[in-house]
């Protein structure tokens, strides 16, 4: 298979320079995730330079002068959001594409080493040489790395197609070794978004 990161949120620690743009989800709110962090008497600029550098800061509320960092399992379930006063919601942009800086992998055959699924070449015939491949057993594993801390939205897999690809009808997926998602296919897939919404920089 070929596993490709294509997601949501792009950290980027210790930049000099902001380089994430956030974007208002709730302007007067009168209620907000819960704080990880507060910052009293930052404007809004310095607020979302202090997220930032955050690696688990998804995004701040801000009411004059009180700038809240909050992670993105405080913001995930609006149920857990707090009263409070008429504040100004942002989170980090989405749709940035995650990278996978390098990967391992519990066994190898066919040749198949692991960076061949984080190449970025998609062809999905495993003679054209970009597929990785275990052994075939139960609890195989393949892992990459990202750069930093990232909301890892949802994970795009390109399965082998030349034959086989019902071998990877039945996978967890995880974060920093927590589940976030539990496939369970009757059919199997070519291309396809598995949703996971976790927290973390390596991803199985
Ligand atoms: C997958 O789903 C089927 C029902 O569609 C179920 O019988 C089977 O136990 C499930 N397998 C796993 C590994 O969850
Ligand atoms: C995966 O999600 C992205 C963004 O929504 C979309 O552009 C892409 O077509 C999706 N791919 C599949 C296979 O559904």
């Amino acid at each position: 298979l070929i596993l490709l990161m294509l997601c949501t949120i792009l950290g980027v620690p210790f930049a000099m320079t902001v380089h994430i743009q956030f974007m208002a989800v709730e302007l007067h709110s009168i209620s907000a995730p819960a704080a990880m962090e507060s910052a009293p008497g930052l404007g809004r600029m310095k607020c979302a330079e202090l997220c930032s550098v955050r690696p688990a800061c998804f995004g701040f509320s801000w009411l004059q002068g009180l700038c809240r960092l909050f992670d993105w399992l405080a913001f995930s379930s609006t149920d857990g959001w707090q009263v409070w006063e008429s504040c100004d919601v942002y989170t980090r942009m989405p749709h940035n594409r995650l990278k996978l800086e390098s990967c391992s992998k519990s066994s190898t055959s066919w040749f198949g080493v692991c960076e061949r699924a984080i190449d970025k070449n998609r062809n999905q015939d495993y003679r054209a040489g970009s597929c990785a491949h275990t052994r075939k057993n139960l609890f195989e594993w393949l892992e990459g790395q990202l750069a930093a801390p990232s909301l890892v939205s949802y994970v795009t897999i390109y399965n082998r197609q030349d034959c086989c690809a019902e071998r990877l009808n039945k996978f967890s997926l995880q974060v920093d070794g927590v589940e976030c998602n539990r496939v369970n296919l009757t059919v199997p897939f070519s291309v396809a978004n598995f949703s996971c919404n976790a927290f973390g920089s390596r991803v199985r």
